[in-house]
């Protein structure tokens, strides 16, 4: 059976994961590899109506627990009708944000506990993790600047300054977890798009190399 490659692209708003994934989609490409690119909320197209209620600013009485459970929804629709079949084909599923997102938004920014958001989608995803997680990570002052002159501003977007500090904490804490040492790796997007895209692609390509069995052909 062909087993392509999970990748997720992870990191608080404004770390300008979206624009790095489009470039080294790009990259990936050009070395002849197919590559399938999607994100979280979404994904596909019952995910994608998931999405909408998610992010409408309008929805600003939305619980936390109710929010917790519609992104593992969008999550379990998203692995079983683009993930899992991209990776069957022996694709590389390059996908903006995954699980972690979950556990730094609901666990630590919305502060439900990062073990019981593992625990919600361990029900969705049965094991499944990405092989390859690389964290963009930015200072505060950066990526609050870099969401701000964004605009147009989701409902996640404008909650406060001191959820999104609680958030890149989050993330800290999971990067600094033993137990994802190896899979994750944290890609500094101080720099321009050029040097995130050049520290993105070393590590990347590292891991295919290391990846023996991985069988694009
Ligand atoms: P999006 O516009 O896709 O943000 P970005 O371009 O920064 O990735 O909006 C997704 C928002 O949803 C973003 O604020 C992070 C949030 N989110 C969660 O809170 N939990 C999750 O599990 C996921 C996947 C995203």
């Amino acid at each position: 059976m062909k087993q392509g490659i999970f990748i997720s692209l992870e990191g608080d708003d404004g770390a300008g994961k979206t624009t790095a994934a489009r470039n080294i989609k790009n990259e990936l490409e050009k070395m002849g590899l197919e590559v399938v690119y999607t994100r979280e909320p979404g994904g596909s197209p019952i995910a994608e109506q998931i999405r909408q209620i998610l992010l409408d600013p309008a929805n600003k009485a939305m619980d936390a627990k109710t929010e917790a459970v519609l992104y593992a929804a969008s999550r379990n629709q998203h692995v079983k009708d683009t993930i899992l079949p991209a990776l069957q084909e022996g694709k590389i599923v390059l996908c903006d944000r995954f699980l972690d997102s979950s556990i730094a938004y609901q666990g630590y920014g919305r502060k439900l506990g990062a073990d019981r958001i593992e625990h919600l989608n361990d029900f969705v995803l049965e094991g499944l993790r990405p092989d390859l997680t690389l964290f963009f990570e930015v200072s505060d002052e950066t990526g609050h600047k870099r969401m701000v002159s964004r605009g147009d501003m989701n409902r996640l977007d404008q909650e406060s300054r001191q959820f999104h500090e609680d958030v890149r904490q989050g993330f800290r804490k999971i990067k600094s977890n033993p137990a994802n040492t190896e899979r994750i790796h944290v890609v500094n997007a101080e720099g321009s798009v050029e040097e995130v895209l050049e520290q993105s692609m070393k590590i990347i390509c590292e891991f295919i190399k290391s990846k023996k069995d991985f069988d694009h052909e």
